[in-house]
Protein backbone atom coordinates (compact mmCIF):
# COMPACT_ATOMS: atom_id res chain seq x y z
CA UNK A 1 0.00 0.00 0.00
CA UNK A 2 0.92 3.42 -0.29
CA UNK A 3 1.56 5.23 2.81
CA UNK A 4 2.14 8.83 3.80
CA UNK A 5 3.16 9.72 7.35
CA UNK A 6 2.85 13.84 8.35
CA UNK A 7 5.01 14.15 11.06
CA UNK A 8 8.33 12.69 11.55
CA UNK A 9 8.76 12.48 15.22
CA UNK A 10 8.59 9.48 17.50
CA UNK A 11 5.54 7.90 16.29
CA UNK A 12 5.23 8.83 12.47
CA UNK A 13 9.45 8.10 12.12
CA UNK A 14 8.98 4.55 13.75
CA UNK A 15 5.18 3.62 12.58
CA UNK A 16 6.78 4.47 8.88
CA UNK A 17 9.49 2.62 9.33
CA UNK A 18 7.76 -0.47 10.60
CA UNK A 19 5.11 -0.10 7.59
CA UNK A 20 7.91 -0.19 5.00
CA UNK A 21 9.68 -2.90 6.67
CA UNK A 22 6.31 -4.94 5.86
CA UNK A 23 6.35 -4.13 2.60
CA UNK A 24 4.34 -0.69 1.86
CA UNK A 25 5.67 2.34 0.05
CA UNK A 26 5.81 4.45 2.98
CA UNK A 27 7.07 8.55 2.67
CA UNK A 28 7.67 9.95 6.03
CA UNK A 29 7.00 14.15 5.79
CA UNK A 30 8.10 16.62 7.78
CA UNK A 31 7.70 20.22 8.26
CA UNK A 32 11.41 20.21 9.29
CA UNK A 33 13.97 20.63 6.39
CA UNK A 34 16.99 20.10 8.51
CA UNK A 35 15.86 16.33 10.02
CA UNK A 36 14.29 15.53 7.12
CA UNK A 37 17.83 16.10 5.09
CA UNK A 38 19.80 14.56 7.96
CA UNK A 39 17.23 11.37 7.54
CA UNK A 40 17.83 11.42 3.99
CA UNK A 41 21.85 11.20 4.84
CA UNK A 42 21.00 8.29 7.35
CA UNK A 43 21.07 10.15 10.64
CA UNK A 44 18.53 9.30 12.68
CA UNK A 45 17.57 12.27 15.01
CA UNK A 46 15.88 10.31 17.87
CA UNK A 47 17.59 7.48 20.18
CA UNK A 48 15.38 4.76 19.55
CA UNK A 49 17.18 0.70 20.15
CA UNK A 50 16.91 -0.71 16.56
CA UNK A 51 15.64 2.39 14.25
CA UNK A 52 18.19 3.21 12.76
CA UNK A 53 18.87 -0.47 11.12
CA UNK A 54 15.19 -0.48 10.34
CA UNK A 55 15.57 2.90 8.64
CA UNK A 56 18.83 2.40 6.33
CA UNK A 57 17.66 -0.82 5.47
CA UNK A 58 14.14 0.34 4.55
CA UNK A 59 15.90 3.69 2.83
CA UNK A 60 17.89 2.06 0.68
CA UNK A 61 15.38 -0.58 -0.31
CA UNK A 62 13.47 2.35 -1.58
CA UNK A 63 10.51 1.52 0.49
CA UNK A 64 10.60 4.20 2.94
CA UNK A 65 11.21 7.84 1.34
CA UNK A 66 11.32 11.20 3.23
CA UNK A 67 10.29 14.32 2.06
CA UNK A 68 9.28 18.06 2.88
CA UNK A 69 6.39 18.33 0.26
CA UNK A 70 3.40 17.65 2.11
CA UNK A 71 0.83 18.02 -1.14
CA UNK A 72 3.16 15.92 -3.67
CA UNK A 73 3.38 13.36 -0.50
CA UNK A 74 -0.61 12.81 0.00
CA UNK A 75 -1.52 13.03 -3.72
CA UNK A 76 0.91 9.96 -4.31
CA UNK A 77 -0.74 8.00 -0.66
CA UNK A 78 -3.69 6.12 -0.22
CA UNK A 79 -3.53 5.87 3.33
CA UNK A 80 -2.70 9.62 4.95
CA UNK A 81 -1.53 8.64 9.29
CA UNK A 82 -1.50 12.33 10.78
CA UNK A 83 1.64 11.82 13.22
CA UNK A 84 2.25 15.51 14.62
CA UNK A 85 2.20 16.76 18.20
CA UNK A 86 -0.58 17.63 20.10
CA UNK A 87 1.01 18.99 23.67
CA UNK A 88 -0.66 21.20 25.75
CA UNK A 89 -1.83 24.28 24.99
CA UNK A 90 0.06 26.87 26.57
CA UNK A 91 -2.54 28.21 29.40
CA UNK A 92 -2.77 24.12 30.23
CA UNK A 93 -6.32 24.18 29.42
CA UNK A 94 -6.26 20.72 27.12
CA UNK A 95 -4.52 19.77 24.11
CA UNK A 96 -3.28 22.33 21.57
CA UNK A 97 -4.99 20.93 18.38
CA UNK A 98 -3.68 23.44 16.14
CA UNK A 99 -0.69 21.34 14.06
CA UNK A 100 -3.74 18.48 13.47
CA UNK A 101 -5.73 21.47 12.14
CA UNK A 102 -3.33 23.19 10.19
CA UNK A 103 -2.36 19.09 8.82
CA UNK A 104 -6.08 18.91 7.68
CA UNK A 105 -6.38 22.03 5.82
CA UNK A 106 -3.08 21.36 3.60
CA UNK A 107 -4.51 17.67 3.10
CA UNK A 108 -8.08 19.20 2.10
CA UNK A 109 -6.04 20.98 -0.59
CA UNK A 110 -4.22 17.80 -1.85
CA UNK A 111 -7.30 15.19 -2.12
CA UNK A 112 -6.89 14.05 -5.72
CA UNK A 113 -8.88 10.25 -5.11
CA UNK A 114 -9.64 8.35 -2.30
CA UNK A 115 -8.25 8.82 0.71
CA UNK A 116 -8.42 7.44 3.84
CA UNK A 117 -6.80 9.95 6.84
CA UNK A 118 -5.83 8.43 10.07
CA UNK A 119 -4.99 10.75 13.16
CA UNK A 120 -2.65 8.69 14.74
CA UNK A 121 -2.04 11.80 17.13
CA UNK A 122 -3.39 11.45 20.54
CA UNK A 123 -6.36 13.78 20.06
CA UNK A 124 -9.25 14.15 22.41
CA UNK A 125 -13.11 12.90 21.91
CA UNK A 126 -14.66 14.62 18.79
CA UNK A 127 -11.54 16.13 16.88
CA UNK A 128 -11.86 13.25 13.92
CA UNK A 129 -15.76 14.80 13.63
CA UNK A 130 -14.14 18.52 13.51
CA UNK A 131 -11.01 17.28 10.65
CA UNK A 132 -14.15 15.46 8.87
CA UNK A 133 -15.77 18.93 8.67
CA UNK A 134 -12.39 21.05 7.66
CA UNK A 135 -11.46 18.89 4.73
CA UNK A 136 -15.17 18.63 3.64
CA UNK A 137 -15.63 22.55 3.49
CA UNK A 138 -13.49 22.03 0.39
CA UNK A 139 -13.91 18.38 -0.70
CA UNK A 140 -16.39 15.86 -0.99
CA UNK A 141 -17.13 13.46 1.62
CA UNK A 142 -16.84 10.48 -1.02
CA UNK A 143 -13.71 11.04 -1.97
CA UNK A 144 -12.19 10.26 2.29
CA UNK A 145 -12.65 8.84 5.36
CA UNK A 146 -11.66 9.98 8.61
CA UNK A 147 -10.39 7.15 10.78
CA UNK A 148 -9.03 6.97 14.01
CA UNK A 149 -6.26 4.46 14.87
CA UNK A 150 -4.57 5.50 18.21
CA UNK A 151 -0.89 4.45 18.41
CA UNK A 152 0.54 2.82 22.05
CA UNK A 153 3.96 2.34 21.73
CA UNK A 154 6.41 2.85 24.41
CA UNK A 155 9.52 4.80 23.47
CA UNK A 156 12.33 2.86 24.49
CA UNK A 157 10.47 -0.55 22.79
CA UNK A 158 9.02 1.64 19.96
CA UNK A 159 9.78 -1.01 17.46
CA UNK A 160 8.89 -4.01 19.17
CA UNK A 161 5.66 -2.58 20.37
CA UNK A 162 4.72 -1.49 16.72
CA UNK A 163 5.04 -5.09 15.47
CA UNK A 164 3.45 -7.03 18.46
CA UNK A 165 1.43 -4.46 19.44
CA UNK A 166 -1.31 -6.27 22.30
CA UNK A 167 -4.14 -4.37 20.06
CA UNK A 168 -4.83 -2.47 16.94
CA UNK A 169 -7.70 -0.48 17.76
CA UNK A 170 -9.51 1.01 14.43
CA UNK A 171 -12.26 3.73 14.80
CA UNK A 172 -14.64 4.16 11.67
CA UNK A 173 -18.22 3.38 10.51
CA UNK A 174 -16.56 3.05 7.08
CA UNK A 175 -16.98 -0.60 5.84
CA UNK A 176 -14.39 0.44 3.17
CA UNK A 177 -11.65 1.80 5.20
CA UNK A 178 -12.30 -0.45 7.70
CA UNK A 179 -10.99 -3.41 5.28
CA UNK A 180 -8.19 -1.14 4.24
CA UNK A 181 -6.63 -1.20 7.33
CA UNK A 182 -7.51 -4.19 8.28
CA UNK A 183 -5.10 -5.52 5.39
CA UNK A 184 -2.48 -2.70 6.35
CA UNK A 185 -2.31 -4.56 9.68
CA UNK A 186 -2.50 -8.22 8.57
CA UNK A 187 1.06 -9.25 9.28
CA UNK A 188 0.59 -8.13 12.97
CA UNK A 189 -2.73 -9.32 13.26
CA UNK A 190 -1.10 -13.02 12.06
CA UNK A 191 0.99 -12.47 14.85
CA UNK A 192 -1.23 -12.11 17.65
CA UNK A 193 -2.48 -8.41 17.71
CA UNK A 194 -6.17 -8.17 18.52
CA UNK A 195 -7.92 -6.25 15.71
CA UNK A 196 -10.55 -4.16 17.68
CA UNK A 197 -12.99 -1.80 15.38
CA UNK A 198 -14.65 0.64 16.72
CA UNK A 199 -16.56 4.35 16.30
CA UNK A 200 -14.58 6.89 15.83
CA UNK A 201 -15.00 8.38 19.19
CA UNK A 202 -14.58 5.46 20.93
CA UNK A 203 -10.95 4.59 19.32
CA UNK A 204 -10.21 8.03 20.28
CA UNK A 205 -10.92 7.74 23.89
CA UNK A 206 -9.52 4.00 24.66
CA UNK A 207 -6.51 5.91 24.44
CA UNK A 208 -6.71 8.50 26.38
CA UNK A 209 -8.25 6.18 28.83
CA UNK A 210 -5.30 3.67 28.55
CA UNK A 211 -2.71 6.53 29.06
CA UNK A 212 -4.66 7.58 32.24
CA UNK A 213 -5.32 4.32 33.76
CA UNK A 214 -1.54 3.67 33.20
CA UNK A 215 -0.77 7.02 34.95
CA UNK A 216 -2.96 5.90 38.06
CA UNK A 217 -1.12 3.13 38.07
CA UNK A 218 1.70 4.62 38.64
CA UNK A 219 0.90 7.16 40.88
CA UNK A 220 -0.71 4.73 43.04
CA UNK A 221 2.23 2.36 43.90
CA UNK A 222 4.36 5.99 44.16
CA UNK A 223 1.61 6.85 46.93
CA UNK A 224 2.28 3.17 48.62
CA UNK A 225 6.06 3.81 48.62
CA UNK A 226 5.70 6.81 50.52
CA UNK A 227 3.82 5.05 53.19
CA UNK A 228 6.20 2.18 53.16
CA UNK A 229 9.02 4.59 53.86
CA UNK A 230 7.47 5.19 56.83
CA UNK A 231 6.74 1.74 58.06
CA UNK A 232 9.80 -0.28 57.50
CA UNK A 233 8.41 -1.81 54.45
CA UNK A 234 9.74 -2.45 50.58
CA UNK A 235 7.89 -1.37 48.30
CA UNK A 236 8.94 -3.85 45.92
CA UNK A 237 7.46 -7.04 48.20
CA UNK A 238 3.99 -4.68 47.36
CA UNK A 239 4.51 -4.55 44.29
CA UNK A 240 4.77 -8.47 43.30
CA UNK A 241 2.40 -9.12 46.11
CA UNK A 242 -0.24 -7.06 44.08
CA UNK A 243 1.20 -7.41 41.20
CA UNK A 244 0.66 -11.49 40.63
CA UNK A 245 -3.17 -11.39 40.71
CA UNK A 246 -4.18 -11.26 37.25
CA UNK A 247 -6.97 -8.69 38.47
CA UNK A 248 -4.58 -6.09 38.67
CA UNK A 249 -0.85 -7.13 36.89
CA UNK A 250 2.52 -6.35 37.24
CA UNK A 251 3.39 -3.44 34.56
CA UNK A 252 3.57 -0.10 35.80
CA UNK A 253 3.73 -1.20 39.34
CA UNK A 254 7.20 -0.18 40.07
CA UNK A 255 7.74 3.00 42.17
CA UNK A 256 9.63 5.62 41.03
CA UNK A 257 10.07 9.87 40.89
CA UNK A 258 7.17 11.70 39.04
CA UNK A 259 5.68 9.88 36.10
CA UNK A 260 7.20 12.14 32.61
CA UNK A 261 7.58 12.03 29.30
CA UNK A 262 5.28 13.14 25.87
CA UNK A 263 2.42 11.19 26.65
CA UNK A 264 0.93 10.59 30.28
CA UNK A 265 1.40 14.35 31.59
CA UNK A 266 -0.31 15.55 28.48
CA UNK A 267 -2.62 13.41 28.21
CA UNK A 268 -3.88 13.34 31.97
CA UNK A 269 -4.70 16.78 31.74
CA UNK A 270 -6.24 16.94 27.87
CA UNK A 271 -8.97 14.03 29.46
CA UNK A 272 -9.87 16.21 32.17
CA UNK A 273 -10.31 18.88 30.20
CA UNK A 274 -12.95 17.07 27.45
CA UNK A 275 -14.85 15.75 30.33
CA UNK A 276 -14.80 19.39 32.04
CA UNK A 277 -16.32 20.19 28.85
CA UNK A 278 -19.23 17.90 29.10
CA UNK A 279 -19.41 18.66 33.11
CA UNK A 280 -18.14 15.72 33.93
CA UNK A 281 -15.55 15.50 36.64
CA UNK A 282 -12.79 12.86 36.41
CA UNK A 283 -11.87 13.04 40.37
CA UNK A 284 -9.90 9.99 39.91
CA UNK A 285 -7.71 11.35 37.13
CA UNK A 286 -7.61 14.88 38.96
CA UNK A 287 -6.11 13.74 41.83
CA UNK A 288 -3.41 11.29 39.93
CA UNK A 289 -2.25 14.79 38.45
CA UNK A 290 -2.30 16.42 41.64
CA UNK A 291 -0.24 13.63 43.22
CA UNK A 292 2.39 13.55 40.31
CA UNK A 293 2.82 17.02 40.64
CA UNK A 294 3.39 16.90 44.05
CA UNK A 295 6.18 14.18 43.66
CA UNK A 296 9.17 15.94 42.75
CA UNK A 297 9.03 18.08 45.39
CA UNK A 298 8.58 15.31 47.67
CA UNK A 299 11.22 13.62 46.29
CA UNK A 300 13.78 16.74 46.52
CA UNK A 301 13.01 17.12 50.16
CA UNK A 302 14.59 13.39 50.72
CA UNK A 303 17.28 14.23 48.76
CA UNK A 304 17.64 17.10 51.65
CA UNK A 305 17.25 14.86 54.37
CA UNK A 306 19.63 12.21 53.23
CA UNK A 307 22.20 15.58 52.96
CA UNK A 308 20.97 16.44 56.51
CA UNK A 309 19.64 19.70 55.41
CA UNK A 310 22.76 21.21 53.90
CA UNK A 311 22.50 20.90 49.94
CA UNK A 312 24.67 23.97 49.13
CA UNK A 313 27.99 23.09 47.99
CA UNK A 314 27.30 19.43 47.84
CA UNK A 315 28.20 17.30 45.09
CA UNK A 316 25.68 15.58 43.68
CA UNK A 317 25.65 12.95 40.86
CA UNK A 318 22.56 12.51 38.53
CA UNK A 319 22.72 9.05 36.66
CA UNK A 320 20.22 9.26 33.20
CA UNK A 321 18.02 12.49 33.11
CA UNK A 322 15.73 11.70 30.11
CA UNK A 323 11.74 10.38 31.64
CA UNK A 324 12.53 6.80 31.56
CA UNK A 325 15.48 4.46 29.99
CA UNK A 326 16.37 4.08 26.55
CA UNK A 327 15.42 7.56 25.51
CA UNK A 328 16.37 10.50 24.51
CA UNK A 329 12.89 12.02 25.45
CA UNK A 330 13.48 15.23 27.87
CA UNK A 331 10.06 15.96 27.80
CA UNK A 332 8.37 16.54 31.32
CA UNK A 333 11.52 14.41 32.50
CA UNK A 334 11.30 15.31 37.03
CA UNK A 335 15.02 15.95 36.52
CA UNK A 336 13.87 19.05 34.86
CA UNK A 337 12.31 20.10 37.98
CA UNK A 338 15.16 18.61 40.46
CA UNK A 339 18.46 19.77 38.70
CA UNK A 340 17.42 23.08 38.38
CA UNK A 341 16.23 23.11 42.43
CA UNK A 342 19.23 21.77 43.35
CA UNK A 343 21.24 24.07 41.46
CA UNK A 344 19.95 26.98 43.02
CA UNK A 345 20.19 25.60 45.97
CA UNK A 346 24.00 25.79 45.76
CA UNK A 347 24.78 22.21 44.98
CA UNK A 348 27.26 21.02 42.48
CA UNK A 349 25.95 18.80 39.89
CA UNK A 350 27.49 16.60 37.42
CA UNK A 351 25.18 14.32 35.18
CA UNK A 352 25.90 11.45 33.22
CA UNK A 353 22.66 10.33 30.51
CA UNK A 354 23.80 7.34 28.04
CA UNK A 355 21.97 9.80 25.17
CA UNK A 356 24.53 12.70 25.74
CA UNK A 357 24.30 16.49 27.22
CA UNK A 358 21.21 18.09 27.45
CA UNK A 359 20.34 21.40 26.31
CA UNK A 360 17.85 21.86 29.03
CA UNK A 361 20.78 21.89 31.51
CA UNK A 362 23.15 24.18 28.95
CA UNK A 363 22.31 27.64 31.01
CA UNK A 364 22.09 26.09 34.58
CA UNK A 365 24.90 27.40 37.64
CA UNK A 366 27.21 24.53 38.16
CA UNK A 367 25.80 21.73 36.50
CA UNK A 368 27.99 19.55 34.12
CA UNK A 369 27.54 17.42 31.87
CA UNK A 370 30.18 13.94 32.29
CA UNK A 371 30.52 11.82 29.15
CA UNK A 372 31.41 8.70 31.37
CA UNK A 373 29.68 6.85 34.64
CA UNK A 374 33.23 6.97 36.66
CA UNK A 375 33.50 10.79 36.11
CA UNK A 376 30.07 11.78 37.01
CA UNK A 377 30.63 9.83 40.03
CA UNK A 378 33.53 10.11 41.07
CA UNK A 379 33.86 12.56 44.03
CA UNK A 380 30.49 12.99 44.85
CA UNK A 381 28.36 13.37 48.38
CA UNK A 382 24.99 11.87 46.67
CA UNK A 383 24.81 9.92 43.78
CA UNK A 384 20.84 9.90 42.46
CA UNK A 385 20.34 6.88 39.90
CA UNK A 386 17.45 8.86 38.36
CA UNK A 387 16.55 6.23 35.23
CA UNK A 388 17.01 2.67 35.07
CA UNK A 389 19.78 2.32 32.01
CA UNK A 390 21.05 -1.47 32.05
CA UNK A 391 24.16 0.47 32.27
CA UNK A 392 23.98 1.76 35.96
CA UNK A 393 23.02 -1.70 37.34
CA UNK A 394 26.46 -2.77 36.71
CA UNK A 395 28.48 0.15 38.48
CA UNK A 396 31.60 -0.60 40.60
CA UNK A 397 30.87 1.73 43.40
CA UNK A 398 33.75 0.00 45.43
CA UNK A 399 36.29 0.68 42.81
CA UNK A 400 34.81 3.99 42.63
CA UNK A 401 34.71 5.12 46.38
CA UNK A 402 37.35 3.35 48.05
CA UNK A 403 36.63 5.37 51.11
CA UNK A 404 33.36 4.27 50.99
CA UNK A 405 32.17 8.47 51.93
CA UNK A 406 28.95 8.10 49.59
CA UNK A 407 25.32 8.38 49.57
CA UNK A 408 22.89 6.50 47.45
CA UNK A 409 19.63 7.58 46.36
CA UNK A 410 18.10 4.75 44.16
CA UNK A 411 15.06 6.00 42.76
CA UNK A 412 14.40 3.07 40.63
CA UNK A 413 15.32 0.73 43.02
CA UNK A 414 17.55 -1.04 40.91
CA UNK A 415 20.23 -1.97 43.69
CA UNK A 416 19.72 -4.88 46.45
CA UNK A 417 19.71 -2.12 49.39
CA UNK A 418 21.43 -4.98 51.35
CA UNK A 419 23.93 -5.20 48.75
CA UNK A 420 24.80 -1.56 48.50
CA UNK A 421 25.06 -1.60 52.32
CA UNK A 422 27.10 -4.22 53.00
CA UNK A 423 29.77 -2.42 50.69
CA UNK A 424 29.73 0.19 53.75
CA UNK A 425 27.83 3.16 51.31
CA UNK A 426 24.67 5.04 52.63
CA UNK A 427 21.40 3.38 50.33
CA UNK A 428 18.19 5.51 49.98
CA UNK A 429 15.59 3.73 47.48
CA UNK A 430 12.08 4.71 47.25
CA UNK A 431 9.58 3.11 49.13
CA UNK A 432 12.46 0.72 51.46
N1 LIG B 1 6.05 9.71 21.71
C1 LIG B 1 5.31 8.66 22.06
O1 LIG B 1 5.77 7.76 22.75
C2 LIG B 1 3.87 8.55 21.61
C3 LIG B 1 3.21 7.33 21.74
C4 LIG B 1 1.88 7.23 21.32
C5 LIG B 1 1.24 8.35 20.80
N2 LIG B 1 1.90 9.53 20.73
C6 LIG B 1 1.18 10.68 20.16
O2 LIG B 1 1.61 10.86 18.81
C7 LIG B 1 1.66 12.24 18.46
C8 LIG B 1 3.05 12.61 18.00
O3 LIG B 1 3.96 12.42 19.07
P1 LIG B 1 5.54 12.38 18.84
O4 LIG B 1 6.14 12.09 20.16
O5 LIG B 1 5.85 11.53 17.68
O6 LIG B 1 5.79 13.94 18.45
P2 LIG B 1 7.12 14.60 17.90
O7 LIG B 1 7.12 15.97 18.44
O8 LIG B 1 8.28 13.70 18.16
O9 LIG B 1 6.89 14.64 16.32
C9 LIG B 1 5.95 15.43 15.68
C10 LIG B 1 6.54 15.86 14.34
O10 LIG B 1 5.51 16.49 13.57
C11 LIG B 1 6.11 17.50 12.78
N3 LIG B 1 5.09 18.41 12.28
C12 LIG B 1 4.34 19.30 12.98
N4 LIG B 1 3.50 19.96 12.14
C13 LIG B 1 3.73 19.48 10.90
C14 LIG B 1 3.19 19.75 9.62
N5 LIG B 1 2.24 20.68 9.46
N6 LIG B 1 3.64 19.07 8.57
C15 LIG B 1 4.61 18.15 8.72
N7 LIG B 1 5.18 17.85 9.90
C16 LIG B 1 4.74 18.49 10.99
C17 LIG B 1 7.12 18.12 13.73
O11 LIG B 1 8.11 18.84 13.02
C18 LIG B 1 7.68 16.88 14.44
O12 LIG B 1 8.81 16.36 13.79
C19 LIG B 1 1.20 12.99 19.73
O13 LIG B 1 -0.18 13.21 19.65
C20 LIG B 1 1.48 12.00 20.84
O14 LIG B 1 0.64 12.18 21.95
C21 LIG B 1 3.20 9.66 21.11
Amino acid sequence: MKLCMIGTGYVGLVSGVCFSDLGNDVICVDKDEKKINNLKKGNIPIYEPGLEELVLKNYKNKRLNFSTNLQNSIKKSDIIFICVGTPTKKNGSGADLSQIYSVANEISKSINKFKVIITKSTVPVMTGDELEKIISKKVNKKKFSVVSNPEFLREGEAIRDFIYPDRVVIGTNDKKSNLMLKNLYAPLISKGAKYISTNRRAAELIKYASNAFLATKITFINEIANLCEKTGIDVEDISIGIGLDKRIGSRFLRAGPAYGGSCFPKDTKAIISTANKFKINLSVIKSVVKSNTQRSSLLLNRVNHILNNKIKNKKICFLGVTFKANTDDMRDSSSLEMIPYLSKKGAKIKYYDPTGSKQEFAKLKNVLCSSSISDAVKGSDLVIIHTEWNDFKSINFKRLFPSKKLKIYDMRNIFQPNKIKSLGFKYFGVGR
